[in-house]
């Protein structure tokens, strides 16, 4: 899966509407990273891994061999993409979360036929250059783009203009989440769908020695990918991270049977930043501090694995009755339709 970009010899016939709904409230990112970092435990949430250069550094991800959840899904799609089809029917309004390039949702498009494509994701202006590409290769397709963080509540804005839609939420995204989290998630998208369905990409419990080295390959783009969000942290809070000063640490919590990235201060160091509160970066006169020692870590990921029952059973507490799944023949990914 390549994305390329577009050939501007040949500009698209139109350009996708994007609404632009992320980020008009720097102040509260600024104190949402702040908080995180100031905990004992420090955090940073993970949708801050995805500025232009995560995204990029992800679709690189995607391609290495450690990391099977994106070629799994897809021969699961292309495998039983009938049977989706069958149990979606065509011509829907497809609304895709944390679309990234589009390209999952595209490789369904001969298949499900929507009529609509509406792609999501906190990432706006790699989102705006995936969908210029995408309607220059469909041009008859209404496409609209919706840069927004759907961490803390899923709705979709009027703007959208979306009645029954299939929400489509491959990758295993909802690992990002708690079960707690991902439970009232999927309630929230089962009303946003307002009798349309869910098609789900979830990642399956398996032995730690396939899953560690898919969270930490060995050329490193996944600990290039994580170290990213420091500069990140940089851009949006005003901070002082030197990247090199923290190395990625990726392993299976079996307990919570997650797998955990970290990023681990490789010595004592002083971060930082102009008060979060402060209406603006440059007019603030107070700055706030947080000492890491060497060790010490910030938590910046989680990726809850499941086993199908497990999920099936998450869905039903989410309020879905009706559900299907398709897996690959090693159950190591399972992708779920869910329509009532
Ligand atoms: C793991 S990638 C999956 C990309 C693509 N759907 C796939 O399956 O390959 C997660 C995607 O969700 C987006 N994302 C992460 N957190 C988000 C949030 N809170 N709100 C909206 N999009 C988010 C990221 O920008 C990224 O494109």
């Amino acid at each position: 899966m390549t994305f390329s970009c577009i050939n501007t010899a040949h500009p698209s016939p139109r350009s996708p509407r994007l609404l632009r709904l992320h980020q008009s409230d720097a102040r509260a990112i600024r104190i949402e990273l702040a908080a995180g970092l100031l905990a004992s435990a420090s955090s940073i949430a993970p949708k801050f891994l995805y500025d232009a250069l995560g995204s990029r550094l992800f679709a690189a991800i995607t391609e290495l061999p450690e990391y099977y959840p994106t070629r799994t899904e897809a021969a699961i799609f292309r495998t039983h993409q009938n049977a989706i089809a069958a149990a979606m029917g065509k011509g829907c309004t497809l609304v895709d979360l944390g679309a990234g390039n589009c390209e999952k949702a595209a490789s369904l498009f001969d298949a499900l036929r929507p009529t609509r494509y509406v792609a999501i994701d906190i990432s706006a202006d790699y989102l705006a250059d995936a969908l210029d590409y995408l309607q220059f290769r469909h041009p008859a397709l209404d496409l609209l783009g919706i840069g927004m963080d759907f961490s803390t509540a899923f709705n979709l804005p009027d703007e959208a203009g979306v009645d029954a839609c299939v929400v489509f939420y491959p990758g295993s995204s909802i690992g990002n989440f708690t079960p707690q989290a991902a439970e009232v998630f999927l309630r929230q998208v089962r009303l946003a769908a307002k009798g349309g369905g869910l098609l789900i990409g979830v990642d399956l419990n398996k032995p730690s020695e396939i899953l560690e080295p898919a969270y930490d390959d060995t050329l490193g783009v996944t600990a290039a990918f994580n170290r990213n969000m420091l500069t990140v942290a940089n851009q949006l809070l005003g901070a002082n991270f030197e990247v090199a000063d923290f190395r990625h640490v990726a392993y299976f919590n079996r307990v919570e049977s997650r797998i955990e990235m970290h990023l681990e201060a490789l010595r004592d160091v002083s971060i930082c930043w102009p008060d979060a509160a402060a209406v603006s970066s440059q007019v603030s006169t107070q700055e706030s501090v947080r000492q890491f020692r060497a060790g010490e870590r910030i938590h910046t990921e989680n990726s809850y694995k499941y086993t199908p029952e497990s999920f099936a059973a998450l869905m039903r507490r989410a309020g879905y009755t009706r559900i299907t799944k398709w897996t690959d023949a090693d159950e190591w990914f399972g992708v779920f339709w869910a329509d009532g």
